[in-house]
């Protein structure tokens, strides 16, 4: 990296400012960490040995538009004496003439600390005026402030336009020349851990890292933006109201290109940033009026597991300590660490807390309406003798499989295979090519037909594009949306799947909503929120009448095509957390009424066990479906098994 750093600079007799990062911690009026501190101190030797007078400027917390006494530097020029062993006085500003004269009479070898910067809220907009009265102080620039060098504050960006040469210091040389090396000529898997506060002090960044790492740990108070684009309620936790689309978007580009994205699964949560006391609750079960404010101990296991993998044991350790107290930023000046060491708990009577929070959680998922279904075909959500009946539903999802010359006698011999059957719903959904022929060879019959996808417009300049009203005008009455496939290999986002199901209902075709986690989301514990944040996007802005028209299909990635099926006790805990989630969001009876199919290597001899299920209320068949017998066979289990349920 061919940056000029202050190893190059003629110091000698020279007035150097050097902006560093000292915002470190406080705690009764003294530096309770002194990290930061001490990471600028190569520098300042270097500067100070090589004969120049070091003007030192810093920002500390976040004062709220003028001097505030308790976010003085006077404990931090206080501790930075005793490491340099030498007396650090303090300017009483970090502008003005009494700070210019002080600054003019520092001679070389010796240090004056500048107040903090961000007593004047010039600082934070990066006001030239202001930047240039910090240039008058010095002859030449040094940056070392790293963890706040990404910001365009004055002392740091516009100071520039004033004050040349400009160098980068130790510590600045030393993390950009690491960061150059991991993401130029990374060891794989790379993983990077981001946390603090704001996800818009980040964009690029997270942006940036998604083209490049393997996985993205997310903590800090940036990590409830992040579960708000999932759709989670996060009670009074820190949220950026402006950067939950960014975080989406950035959610979404990570799934599309595989990148692990490990968010919290738990956190301590509790009243507010003063309280001397938290605890450890799911990641869904924040209360309203409660703050998150650090990980919890299952998110603390998980992104464990995700750093395991990474191959430098230092930036593991460092990675994992900057991850647990992610919080830290939260407090601009790092005084989260005192409330972290007030909350390092007994890791055995959290992990216990932790299991019984499993357990609720769990729990909570059994309480939800086990739904027997009956025979004679009731149609979905009529009462049955005090109980809620579902109809089974089949559908056959050939992909890009079938031309017209494969799929006429495919949809011929399930036809013929399906003359008698009752009690299940059967739907076919060929490519958009066969849709017409498909559709002849069915008519009459009560097998149904559908689409693949569709567009969310009923016409218009989309090229290649289908619109609903087409596929009404073909005899679809069903279509599939937000498929895995298509999310993966087409980009299709949440939002995107919004507006189709919105543009389908329009035309009076049944969206089937397909979700459905990869097999990484899985290990890492993060299938409920991931099929969370899914089914609350795609449902964004639904009435109830509208939900009550769709059908879920929960199809894990990791099952698509695999031969690899869910177990049927791990397809019915995610049907029964959607059915929880869609009585929360419509109402109960609409979920009681709501067809929430499997999908992901259904065959006819793991269907039978799969319908068991009370949760799982049909199938989605993707390669099985390509062979008529077997289809007609998986239909034919599915009736016969539906039948011996209502007896
Ligand atoms: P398979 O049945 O081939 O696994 O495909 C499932 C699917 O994606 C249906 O939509």
């Amino acid at each position: 990296m061919s940056k000029l750093t202050i190893e190059q600079l003629p110091l000698a007799g020279k007035r150097v400012f050097v902006r560093a990062d000292l915002n470190a911690p406080l705690g009764g009026g003294t530096v309770a960490d002194d990290t930061r501190l001490r990471a600028v101190i190569p520098t300042l030797r270097l500067a100070l040995d090589r004969g120049a007078a070091v003007v030192l400027a810093s920002h500390l917390g976040r004062p709220k538009g003028g001097p505030d006494p308790k976010l003085s530097l006077e404990p931090v020029a206080e501790r930075l004496g005793e490491l340099l062993a030498r007396p650090v006085p303090l300017a009483p500003d970090c502008v003005g003439e009494a700070t210019r004269a002080q600054a003019q009479a520092v001679k070389a070898g010796e240090l004056l600390l500048l107040e903090n910067l961000r007593f004047h809220p010039e600082e934070e907009k990066n006001d030239d005026g202001f930047a240039r009265q910090l240039a008058e102080l010095a002859d030449c620039y040094v940056n070392d402030a790293f963890a706040a060098a990404h910001r365009a504050h004055a002392s740091i960006e516009a100071i520039t336009h004033h004050l040349q040469p400009a160098a980068a210091g130790l510590l600045m040389q030393q993390e950009l020349s690491a960061l150059g090396r991991i993401l130029e000529a990374p060891e794989r898997p790379l993983v990077a851990v981001l946390g603090g506060a704001k996800v818009s002090d980040k964009v690029t960044l997270v942006e940036h890292l998604v083209g490049k790492v393997d996985a993205l740990v997310i903590g800090g108070g940036m990590a409830f933006t992040f579960l708000r684009a999932l759709g989670h309620a996060v009670g009074r936790s820190l949220v950026e109201p402006d950067r939950i689309e960014t975080a989406r978007s950035a959610l979404e580009q990570a799934r599309r290109r595989g990148v692990q994205l490990a968010l919290p699964v738990d956190a301590v949560v509790a009243d507010g940033l003063d309280s001397s006391s938290g605890r450890a609750v799911g990641i869904r079960q924040i209360p309203d009026d409660q703050m998150g404010l650090d990980i919890g101990p299952r998110t603390i296991e998980q992104f464990t597991a995700v750093l395991a993998k990474a191959t430098d044991g230092r930036l593991r350790e460092a990675a994992l300590r900057r991850g647990h107290g992610g919080h830290r930023a939260r407090g601009g000046g790092g005084g989260g660490l005192q409330r972290h060491r007030r909350w390092r708990y007994d890791r055995r009577r959290q992990r216990r807390r932790g299991q019984r929070q499993d357990r609720l959680h769990l729990d909570r998922r059994r309480r939800l309406p086990r739904i027997p279904r009956g025979t004679n075909a009731p149609r979905r959500g009529r009462s049955h003798g005090g109980r809620v009946m579902r109809t089974p539903l089949v559908i056959g999802n050939w992909k890009m499989f079938g031309t017209l010359a494969e799929a006429r006698p495919l949809a011929s011999g399930v036809r013929d295979g399906l003359k008698r059957f009752k009690g299940v719903d059967v739907v076919m959904c060929p490519p958009f090519t066969a849709l017409a022929a498909v559709g002849e060879i069915v008519q009459g019959t009560a097998i149904g037909l559908g689409a693949q996808n569709c567009h969310w417009e009923a016409s218009g300049a989309h090229t290649g594009e289908i619109a609903p009203p087409m596929l009404v005008e073909l005899g679809c009455r069903v279509v599939l949306i937000g498929h895995s496939e298509r999310r993966r290999e087409m980009g299709e986002t949440d939002e995107l799947v919004n507006k189709k199901i919105v543009g389908a209902l329009a035309h009076g075709l049944v969206p089937v909503l397909c979700v459905g986690e990869t097999a990484e989301e899985r290990r890492q514990g993060l299938t409920f929120t991931t099929v969370e944040g899914q089914l609350r996007a795609s449902l964004a802005g639904l009435d109830t009448a509208a939900v009550a028209r769709l059908v879920v299909a929960y199809e894990p990635v990791w099952a698509i095509g695999t031969g690899v099926n869910a177990t049927p006790q791990q397809a019915a805990e995610v049907h029964g957390y959607v059915r929880g989630l869609v009585s929360e969001l419509a109402s109960k009876e609409v979920a009681q009424g709501l067809r929430v199919l499997y999908g992901g290597s259904v065959k006819a001899d793991n269907v039978d066990a799969l319908l068991a299920e009370g949760e799982i209320d049909g199938a989605l068949v993707g390669g099985a479906s390509l062979n008529a017998q077997g289809f007609v066979s998986i239909v034919k289990k599915a009736a016969r098994g539906a039948a011996t349920r209502g007896e």
